[in-house]
Formats: structure tokens, C-alpha cells, sequence
């Protein structure tokens, strides 16, 4: 069992959860995640790791209630457990050793997938510039952290509602039309946002990382749940990810496969909720 040491609720859909789980504390990295299941006949679910303390044997996950699992797991409180945490899964992040300066694009709760990988870059010396898109001021997550690891933090809002109205992508072209010469962009968040922050990248020629979200179900490259179409080629986003080229990742396929399970979603969410 492994136990909910801290939780706070960051914004109304969105709660942290530090669980105690020292094994997978030695071994995370960023860009990995776990599956966890909140009881014995739960649903398994991934979440990408937002942070990890080797040394208190702690990870730290964030998450959205939009299932009926989220909604569980939301119900939980401090000194609670869950029944199973496994991981570290996937492959951690691999960042080219030649960058220098960094655009690390969130969208919404991709922003916490996103943290880790500015903090990685930043201990690494690279010149790290975030930008965090949320739909209002009351669903901006992790700023203050943003800032402990990045030379420039930018948030946009789609209402405007912090001052800043616009898309990452709206932000993102700006900065680079004002002469920052990004060697790197790291896109975490819906599909949609990573396709066209992807597209807007190729156009200029700078490498993109995209982290698939995909839809898993064993976390170890046997159910095919999670396939994703990457250059041509059918990769598992579990095994082979979930970082992947986003100048590659055929993302309309990606979008239809997200969609299949709404109707069975909502209806669970629907009889949880009661
Ligand atoms: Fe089953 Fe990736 S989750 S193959």
C-alpha cells in the first residue's frame, strides 16, 4: 500500500498528492510516470511523475478530476493509501546535449507534466523559457515553481483574465519573432495544443518534444492500448515514450483514438457522481 503523505488542492479540478514510494523515488527521472490503481478492482491510470524526492522516498503526482477514477482518487486524504503505485515507467526524458535555450510550453494541466522537464533543463545550465496556457487567472497552476526554473515565465489565458490573453502558441511565435533562438521546444498538453505549437515549430526548424498522453492500460507494451502512429511507424507510448518528435506524431490519428471511450467516460463519471 502506499500512502497519501501530503495533498493539496491546487485549483477546483486540479489536486497534488505526495505518496510515499521510496523504490520509485530512487529510480524517477523526468518525463517518466506511474500507474496507479486507488483499490483492488479499480481502474488502472497513468499519470506522468511532476516531481520526486530520492531522499524522502516521496513522488509527486498531479491530476485532473475529469473521470470517475480522478474523482475517487480525489476523495482520498492524507494518511489514506493506494493499492497499487507502480513505476518508474517509460523512457525518461532524452534532451540533445548541444541546447542552450529552452521554450517549455504547458497547456493546462500539461503544465505540471511540463515542470519537471523546465527544472531538469535549468539544472542542467540550459536557458529555460516557460510558457503556461490555462482557460482563466483561477485555473493558472504551479507559477511560483515555474519561476524557481526558468529565466522567463509567461502565462496566457484564453479569457484574458491575467492580463494576457492568447494561446501558447500565440506567445510562443512572439518570442520567436523577437529573436529568441530556441534550440529546443518541449510541448506537454492536449493533443490539440501540441499539434499546432508542432506545426508552428516546423515551420521555423526547431526541434519539438511532444509527451503522449495516451490511453494505457498495462504500462508495459503488451495491450497496444496506448499505440501511437510516430514517422509511419506504430510506437507504444508507454514503452517507446511518451516523449516523442512532435514534427512526427500524427496527432489526428491520436485524436480520434482519445475519443473513442467518451460515451462509457461520461457514463461512469454520470453513476459515480449519482
Ligand atoms: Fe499497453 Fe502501452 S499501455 S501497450
Amino acid at each position: 500500500m502506499y500512502k497519501i503523505l501530503r495533498k493539496q488542492t491546487l485549483n477546483e479540478q486540479v489536486k497534488l498528492m505526495e505518496i510515499e514510494a521510496p523504490l520509485i523515488a530512487k529510480k524517477a527521472k523526468a518525463g517518466q510516470f506511474i500507474i496507479l490503481r486507488v483499490h483492488e478492482n479499480g481502474e488502472r491510470i497513468p499519470l506522468t511523475i511532476s516531481d520526486y524526492d530520492a531522499a524522502k522516498g516521496t513522488i509527486t503526482i498531479i491530476f485532473q478530476e475529469v473521470g470517475k477514477t480522478t474523482m475517487l482518487l480525489g476523495t482520498l486524504e492524507e494518511g489514506d493509501s493506494l493499492q497499487d503505485f507502480v513505476g518508474p515507467l517509460g523512457k525518461a526524458s532524452h534532451f540533445p546535449e548541444d541546447i542552450k535555450k529552452a521554450a517549455i510550453i504547458g497547456g493546462g494541466l500539461g503544465t505540471a507534466i511540463a515542470y519537471p522537464q523546465a527544472k531538469e533543463l535549468h539544472r542542467l545550465g540550459v536557458e529555460v523559457t516557460s510558457i503556461a496556457g490555462f482557460r482563466n487567472k483561477d485555473l493558472v497552476l504551479l507559477e511560483k515553481e515555474l519561476h524557481e526554473v526558468s529565466d522567463k515565465v509567461i502565462i496566457t489565458t484564453d479569457d484574458g483574465s491575467n492580463g494576457n490573453k492568447g494561446f501558447v502558441t500565440d506567445a510562443l511565435k512572439n518570442e520567436i519573432e523577437s529573436g529568441e533562438n530556441f534550440d529546443l521546444v518541449i510541448a506537454i498538453g492536449p493533443l490539440i495544443m501540441m499539434k499546432f505549437v508542432s506545426q508552428l515549430t516546423k515551420q521555423y526548424g526547431i526541434k519539438t518534444i511532444v509527451s503522449m498522453n495516451s490511453i494505457m492500460i498495462d504500462g508495459t507494451g503488451m495491450c497496444g492500448g496506448c499505440r501511437v502512429t510516430v514517422a509511419g511507424e506504430t510506437k507504444f507510448a508507454c514503452v517507446d515514450g511518451p516523449d516523442f518528435d512532435g514534427h512526427e506524431v500524427d496527432f489526428d490519428q491520436a485524436m480520434r483514438r482519445q475519443g473513442m471511450y467518451k460515451e462509457p467516460e461520461s457514463e461512469a463519471c454520470n453513476l459515480f457522481k449519482g
